[in-house]
């Protein structure tokens, strides 16, 4: 029965999920999103055993809830649960963005276009005609390779440890742009005017093996997907070893979110006030 007296609006409801999920910065992301917006949303961070991926998504759809970010160990699963996927999304074999729409689940990656808009609108860096150099050859540099290859750089090189790796992913992408893959040796010589780290080295406060000169004068950039209060390992090595400008990815963590509000919201946020909020939280 509904109740006339009820004026409240309706509140849709959006979660993360992921293993581990404590220190998710999603929750009060959408929070500022929707209080910016006024949009009616509820959004939460789930945590999810191992195993019981699919299950949880069913049980969230069964309650009435609307979209999910799925965030590590998931994606690849959530990617294999969903009956549409956008093209990003197929190209990246991982989905970070779950729509529940028309009794369907359309899965979307918003990570790619992320950093996209985080390097050009924010950081106001020209990708177009440049010499991108991405680092890792995992899941991280997966995810970014279509949305980075749209900008249409004029070489994109991935570099991994395992250069097989590298040269594997490269292959897979070959007809969406200039792309090669290699290890850090053959890296001699070269020098690229962005820098992009999707290596989990940052995590463990390790530094690829990069040598001197990778970073073209003058204007080199350097970027680290992952960001912490302190500048990270491969941060403090661009800073000594040439780079003019240097960043770490806590505007790609606003970006993707703002694309995923707006998939599910159809209503785009401004990201810089969070951002610079979120800067100031993590200090
Ligand atoms: P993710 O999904 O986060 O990308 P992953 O699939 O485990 O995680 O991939 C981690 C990436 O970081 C790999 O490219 C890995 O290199 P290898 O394929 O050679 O293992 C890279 N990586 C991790 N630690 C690194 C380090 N200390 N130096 C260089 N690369 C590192």
């Amino acid at each position: 029965m509904i109740d006339i007296f009820d004026f409240s609006p309706k509140v849709d409801d959006y979660a993360v999920m992921g293993n581990p999920i404590g220190h998710s910065k999603s929750p009060a992301i959408h929070a500022q999103f929707a209080r910016q917006t006024k949009q009616a949303i509820n959004y939460t961070a789930i945590h999810v055993d191992l195993g019981g991926f699919e299950q949880a998504v069913g049980n969230f759809v069964a309650s009435g809830g609307r979209g999910l970010n799925i965030t590590v160990p998931f994606k690849q699963e959530a990617w294999a649960l969903a009956e549409e996927r956008s093209e990003r999304a197929e190209r990246a074999g991982a989905v970070n963005t779950l729509i529940f729409k028309d009794k369907k689940i359309i899965g979307d990656n918003t990570d790619g276009v992320g950093l996209v808009r985080d390097l050009r609108d924010n950081k106001k860096l020209e990708l177009q005609g440049r010499r991108i150099l991405l680092m890792g050859a995992g899941g991280a540099a997966r995810g970014v390779l279509l949305p980075l290859l749209n900008q249409q750089p004029a070489q994109l090189t991935i570099v991994n440890r395992t250069p097989e790796k590298a040269k594997d992913l490269a292959d897979s992408f070959s007809e969406m742009g200039k792309v090669a893959g290699c290890g850090y040796e053959a890296l001699a010589g070269q020098s690229f005017d962005l820098i992009i780290n999707a290596t989990a080295a940052s995590l463990r406060g390790e530094m690829p093996p990069l040598r001197e000169g990778v970073i073209a004068p003058p204007g080199g950039a350097c970027y680290d997907m992952m960001y912490a209060s302190k500048p990270t390992a491969f941060m403090r090595w661009c800073q000594e070893h040439g780079a003019d400008r240097v960043y770490d990815g806590l505007g790609m963590l606003v970006e993707q979110a703002a694309e995923s509000f707006y998939l599910w919201r159809g209503v785009r946020p401004q990201t810089n006030e969070v951002i610079e909020t979120l800067r100031q939280e993590i200090k």
